[in-house]
């Protein structure tokens, strides 16, 4: 049976850019493959950041995980740095990986573009996310667009390493990717990530999401009520076609197409279908937040059943390299 992995940054919010472009993917494949999902706090720490908002966060996308349908009876749900294994192989693949591709690597042109000193953390990121991929030997991840690079460095670093140490014995993991694959934010300008602040929060009561949606980008050709629209271009329409019904989505077209409905009408029928889906994620939620135990439990017995797994292949990994 093919293996799921992909990992989540702990460093805000779940917003419906991450819901519909990986989390969403993950809920409904953990009933076809069995999956490893991972709250990736040694990622964030590349970042500033505080001790007590990193636990705080890392407790809160494990309760989004679970309210958004993440089963812990179905997939495996774990904090990183529970897992010391990933680290000690990311070590390892940092002795093979050129440090020239690593530069090469978009986001981290973009970070330390920002920074006066940059953190050899930030350039081998992606080294520690080949080792959380290669460890549990995944050959499928599911991520949103911006993570392609990343992955085709994971399929290298696995290339290299079965080299020079054991063919064949790292696959070379593919990506999933979405319908959804790139959600923009409400400024339709960028895509929707909490640092650019266009994001809706995925456990936002309805009055705040109707507050980011009422003044949110759409077709921005069409400047009066009566201007017809062209919802190809418009935001607004690529989030129906996520959480309105086929029906609904045909609908919304002709009436933007015709100039049958303002663009306020449009939203409001868009907050309905939205409030249908979250409302049960944002009262899961509400249950886990009143059992912090119950949670730690959860996120505890998925980091033994992971560590099971990679130290198995940390075993034949030191082995092979004449580690043992
Ligand atoms: P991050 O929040 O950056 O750790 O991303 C978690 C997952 O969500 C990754 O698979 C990303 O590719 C995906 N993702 C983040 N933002 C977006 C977005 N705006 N649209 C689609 N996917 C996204
Ligand atoms: N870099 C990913 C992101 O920012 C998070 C991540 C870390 C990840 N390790 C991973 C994703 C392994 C998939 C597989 O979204």
């Amino acid at each position: 049976m093919p293996r799921i992995f992909s990992g989540i940054q702990p460093s805000g919010e779940l917003h419906i850019g991450n819901y519909l472009g990986a989390v969403k993917n993950w809920v409904e494949l953990q009933h076809e493959f069995e999956s490893i999902i991972c709250v990736v706090d040694y990622h964030a720490i590349t970042g500033t950041y505080e001790p007590a908002d990193l636990r705080r966060r890392t407790m809160e996308m494990g309760i989004s995980l679970l309210a958004a349908g993440i089963d812990p009876a179905k997939a495996v749900l774990f904090v990183q740095s529970r897992v010391p294994e990933h680290t000690e192989l990311a070590w390892i693949f940092n002795t093979i990986t050129p440090v020239g591709e690593l530069e090469r690597q978009t986001q981290y042109k973009e970070k330390a573009g920002r920074l006066e000193s940059v953190p050899a953390g930030l350039l081998n990121y992606p080294v520690l996310q080949a080792a959380d991929i290669l460890i549990y030997k995944a050959d499928t991840v599911p991520v949103g667009e911006d993570q392609l690079q990343h992955l085709e460095l994971s399929r290298d670093t696995a290339r290299r390493w079965n080299a020079k140490f054991v063919e064949g014995y790292f696959p070379e993991p593919q990506a999933k990717l979405t319908q959804t694959r790139r959600i923009m934010g409400l400024d339709g300008q960028a895509k929707m990530s909490k640092s650019l602040g266009n994001t809706i929060g995925l456990l936002e009561p309805p009055a705040a999401v109707w507050e980011k949606l009422r003044p949110a980008m759409t077709d921005p050709a069409r400047v009066r009520k009566t201007d017809p629209g062209n919802p190809d271009v418009c935001n607004i329409y690529q989030l129906h076609k996520a959480f309105s019904t086929p029906g609904t989505v045909d609908h919304v077209a002709v009436q933007c197409r015709s100039a049958g409905w303002g663009c306020i009408d449009c939203k409001k029928v868009l907050h309905a279908s939205m409030e249908q889906e979250l409302a049960p994620i944002r009262e899961r939620a509400a249950a886990l937040q009143a059992e912090p135990n119950k949670v730690r439990e959860l996120l505890d017995d998925g980091a033994q059943r992971a560590r099971r797994i990679a130290s198995g292949t940390m075993s034949e990994v030191r082995q092979a390299m004449g580690l043992d």
